[in-house]
C-alpha cells in the first residue's frame, strides 16, 4: 500500500501527528532516492555511448560506416533498429518487471524490493561493461531494466511512506531530482570517457556500478517503512520504526491511522482484488489521470533529448566533443530546473506549472523544427551558429519540462489514488511510463530519418493536446490532503463527478 501516511477516512476526524523531521528520515530518503540516480544514469549514458566510435565499431559496424560516409543523409546517420534496441530493451524489461515489483513490494516490503533492484543493477552493469557481443550487451540492459522496474516502484512508495505528511511533496521530488542528477553525471562521464580509446565506453557503462553499489549498501542500513511492516502483520516492529523515524515515542495517533488504513486496505483486498477494483467507474478518474500523465510526459519528446541529445547535436552539425558537452549543459539545466519545481510546486500549484510549461515547450519545439526545416537539410553541412541556437532552444525546452511534466508525472499519480488502490494504480503509472519510454527509444531515430525536422512538429502537436487535457480534465491537487481527494477533488470536478454515485442514487453512474 503506497503512501501509508497518516490517513483518516474523513477530514472531520483528522488529527495532527506529533514528531519532528528527523535526520534518520532524511538519510533514509536520500539513500532510497539513489534508485532514481540509477534510473537517470541509465537514461543519460546510452546516447553518449552510441555516439562513440569504438562502441559502434564493435557492436554496430554498419552504423559506424554510415556515420562516417561523407554524403550520408543527416537525419538517417543513426537509424538502426538494433542500435535503438540497445537503448529501448531496458524499458521493455522495466515494463514487465514493474508488475512483479508491485507484488514484491506488498509481500516482501519496500526495502527488500530496493535491495533486489540494486542486485539487478550490479549484475546488469557488469554484463554491459564487459560485453563482448551484442546478446551479452542486450541481456545486461535487460537486467538493468528489471532493476529500474523494481526501483521505480519501491523508491517513490518508500519516500511517501516515511515522510511526515507536510514534506511529502519535497521528499517525493527527491526521487526525480536524483533522476536528473543521474542523467547529468552520465553526460559528464560520457564527455570524458569518449576521449579514452578504445575502452572509454566500457568505463561509461561500468560507471553505473557506483550508484548501484551505493543503493545496495544503503539499503542494508535503511529501515523498512512502518506501513509495510504493519501491512505484513509486524505491528510491534512497525511501531518501533515509526517512533525512530519521528524521533518521539508519542506516535499513537499516527500509528493507529496506519493500522486502520492497513486493516481497511486488507479487508477491501479480500473483498475484491485491487486490479479489479481499479476497473470500477470510481477508480477511473485517478487511473486515467495517472496513465495520461505518463503518456503525455513521454510525448513531450523529452527522451528524444535525454537519450539521443549527443546524436541529435551531431545530426545538426556539431562535432562529437561539442555534442557531448552540449548534453552536459542540457543535463545541468534539467537539475537546476527540478529544484525550481521543489520550491514552487506547493505554492503555485500543479496546473499552472504544467500549463506554463506547455507554452514554453511549444515555442521551443516549433522554433527548433523551423530552424531545422530551413537550415538542416538531408545533405548539407549545417552551420555551427544554427546548431548553437538549437542547443539554447533545447535548454529552454528542458527547463520547462523539468519543473513540470518531469516531477509531476510521478507526483500526481502517487497522490490521487485512494489508499486501497494506490499500489496497483501506481504500478499502472510506472508501466505506462516504461511502455512509452520504450516506444520513443525504439522509434525516435527512425522517425527522425523519415520525418526529418517534422519530428519536432509532431511533438508540438502532442503538447497542444496535453495542454487541452490539463485545462479540461486535470483538477488542482495542491494542498488537498491525500485522503480527501475523492470528496474534495473528484466528486466536485465538472466531468469526473459523473463516475460517482450521488447520495440519492443506488448505482454508480457509469458514464465517465
Ligand atoms: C522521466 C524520464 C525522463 C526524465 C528526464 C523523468 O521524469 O520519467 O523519462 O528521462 O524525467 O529528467
Amino acid at each position: 500500500m503506497a503512501g501509508g501516511f497518516a490517513v483518516s477516512k474523513s477530514g472531520a476526524d483528522r488529527r495532527e501527528f506529533k514528531g519532528k523531521i528527523t535526520w534518520y528520515v532524511w538519510i533514509c530518503g536520500i539513500i532510497a532516492a539513489t534508485s532514481g540516480l540509477m534510473f537517470g544514469y541509465d537514461i543519460g549514458i546510452s546516447g553518449g555511448v552510441t555516439a562513440m566510435d569504438d562502441f559502434l565499431l564493435l557492436f554496430f559496424p554498419s552504423v559506424y560506416v554510415r556515420k562516417h560516409r561523407a554524403k550520408e543523409n543527416n537525419y538517417c546517420k543513426f537509424d538502426d533498429q538494433r542500435l535503438q534496441l540497445f537503448t529501448s530493451s531496458l524499458y521493455l524489461a522495466a515494463l514487465v518487471a514493474s508488475f512483479a515489483a508491485s507484488r514484491a513490494c506488498t509481500q516482501f516490503g519496500r526495502k527488500r524490493t530496493m535491495q533486489a533492484a540494486s542486485v539487478f543493477f550490479l549484475g546488469g552493469t557488469a554484463l554491459c561493461a564487459f560485453a563482448t557481443n551484442l546478446p551479452m550487451l542486450i541481456v545486461g540492459r535487460v537486467c538493468l531494466g528489471v532493476g529500474v522496474g523494481f526501483g521505480n516502484q519501491a523508491a517513490p512508495l518508500f519516500l511517501s511512506e516515511i515522510a511526515p505528511a507536510h514534506i511529502r511533496g519535497a521528499l517525493n521530488i527527491l526521487f526525480q531530482l536524483n533522476v536528473t542528477i543521474g542523467i547529468l553525471l552520465a553526460s559528464i562521464v560520457n564527455y570524458f570517457a569518449s576521449r579514452v580509446h578504445p575502452l572509454g565506453w566500457r568505463y561509461a557503462l561500468g560507471g553505473a556500478a557506483v550508484p548501484a553499489a551505493a543503493l545496495f549498501l544503503g539499503s542494508l542500513v535503511i529501515t523498512e517503512t512502518p506501513t509495510s511492516l504493519v501491512e505484513r502483520g509486524r505491528d510491534d516492529a512497525g511501531r518501533r520504526t515509526l517512533e525512530k523515524i519521528r524521533g518521539t515515542a508519542d506516535v499513537d495517533a499516527e500509528f493507529e491511522e496506519i493500522r486502520a488504513a492497513c486493516d481497511l486496505a486488507r479487508a477491501l483486498r479480500e473483498e475484491e482484488k485491487p486490479y479489479r477494483r481499479l476497473m470500477r467507474p470510481e477508480s477511473r478518474p485517478p487511473l486515467v489521470i495517472a496513465v495520461a500523465m505518463q503518456v503525455f510526459q513521454q510525448f513531450t519528446g523529452i527522451n528524444a533529448i535525454m537519450f539521443y541529445a549527443p546524436v541529435l547535436f551531431q545530426t545538426m552539425g556539431l562535432g562529437t566533443d561539442s555534442s557531448l558537452l552540449s548534453a552536459v549543459v542540457t543535463g545541468g539545466v534539467n537539475v537546476v530546473s527540478t529544484v525550481v519545481s521543489i520550491i514552487l510546486v506547493d505554492k503555485v500549484g500543479r496546473r499552472k506549472l504544467l500549463l506554463e510549461a506547455c507554452v514554453q515547450m511549444l515555442v521551443a519545439q516549433t522554433a527548433v523544427g523551423g530552424i531545422m526545416l530551413v537550415h538542416v537539410r538531408a545533405d548539407n553541412e549545417p552551420s555551427r551558429s544554427w546548431a548553437v541556437a538549437i542547443v539554447v532552444l533545447i535548454c529552454v525546452y528542458v527547463s520547462s519540462f523539468a519543473w513540470s511534466w518531469g516531477p509531476l508525472g510521478w507526483l500526481i499519480p502517487s497522490e490521487t489514488f485512494p489508499l486501497e488502490t494506490r499500489t496497483a494504480g501506481f504500478s499502472f503509472a510506472v508501466s505506462s511510463n516504461m511502455l512509452f519510454t520504450f516506444l520513443i527509444a525504439q522509434a525516435f531515430l527512425s522517425m527522425m530519418c523519415s520525418m526529418h525536422a517534422f519530428i519536432f512538429f509532431f511533438f508540438a502537436v502532442w503538447i497542444v493536446a496535453m495542454a487541452t487535457f490539463v485545462l479540461a480534465l486535470l483538477p488542482e491537487t495542491k494542498g488537498v490532503p491525500i485522503d480527501e481527494m475523492v470528496d474534495r477533488v473528484w466528486r466536485r470536478h465538472w466531468f469526473w463527478k459523473r463516475c460517482f454515485a450521488n447520495a440519492d442514487e443506488a448505482r454508480v453512474n457509469d458514464n465517465c
